[in-house]
């Protein structure tokens, strides 16, 4: 017995640094690569049907990097918003955004906001970019916003209600989470939305991901069981 369709992807983009890295070429030409790929993944996911992609594009701890790289990331983002809003359109697709914008360079921020905007009626599939983003980090925001809204009292706060307090609360915990690049880890990404996700781990780096790995990694969840903390249908008696 199979799983059918993800209804939700995550994808931990990893690698760029190293594919550069491989050719003898910057950091920053890898992560120019890996947003190739990201155009490519999206429309591969979009054909296929899929009704939310959240792709990992910055990290909370990714700060930590040289301001250069940082600083390329971040203009990257801007073109990315920019260049596919014709794409977005034709494809009905709505971008959204996980992570913190007040941790972001302001004219960042406001071009996510901005293209969420642009976007937010079309109802084929739902494009969340994470950007600064950290799971525990929006745990915590999550759990602010709750104590802020004095709907609950704090000692009878349920998952449901942390839940609410997320940063899409609409959007379906994610079926399959994927990282490129072989590293078998979270690295702080969808930490409470994806407690019952499958895992899919590819040693390719994210530059050289194309729509067939994607459809390699839906295969492989295809043949998952999930249980979620159940006994298996055909299982064992
Ligand atoms: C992923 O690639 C992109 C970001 C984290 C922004 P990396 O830049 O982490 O590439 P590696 O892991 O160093 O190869
Ligand atoms: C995870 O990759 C973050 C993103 C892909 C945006 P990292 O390269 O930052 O993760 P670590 O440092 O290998 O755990
Ligand atoms: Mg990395």
């Amino acid at each position: 017995m199979g799983s059918g369709i993800p209804r939700h992807i995550g994808i931990i983009m990893d690698g760029n640094g190293r594919w550069a890295q491989q050719r003898g070429q910057l950091r920053t030409q890898g992560h120019l690569e890996g947003l190739q790929a990201a155009k490519r993944i999206v429309k591969a996911a979009s054909d296929i049907g899929i009704k939310y992609l959240t792709l990992y594009a910055f990290s909370t701890e990714n700060w930590k990097r040289a301001a250069d790289e940082v600083g390329f990331i971040m203009g990257l983002v801007k073109q990315y918003l920019r260049g596919e809003l014709d794409f977005y359109r034709a494809n009905h697709i709505r971008i959204r955004h996980a992570g913190d914008p007040a941790g972001l360079p302001p004219d960042i921020a406001a071009e996510i906001s901005s293209a969420a905007s642009d976007t937010g009626d079309f109802d084929g599939m739902q494009v969340i970019l994470a950007i600064n983003y950290g799971g525990r980090d929006e745990i915590v925001r999550a759990m602010r916003r709750l104590a802020e809204s004095g709907s609950v009292e704090l000692g009878n706060i349920t998952e449901k209600d942390i839940s609410a307090f997320l940063d899409n609360p609409d959007v379906p915990d994610p079926d399959l989470i994927i990282r490129s690049a072989g590293e078998y880890r979270t690295s702080n990404f969808l930490l409470w939305e994806g407690a019952y996700a499958e895992l899919y781990v590819s040693a390719k780096f994210w530059p050289d991901w194309t729509g067939e790995d994607l459809a390699a990694a839906l295969h492989d969840y295809q043949n998952r069981e999930r249980r979620f903390g159940g006994v298996a249908v055909n299982g064992v008696k």
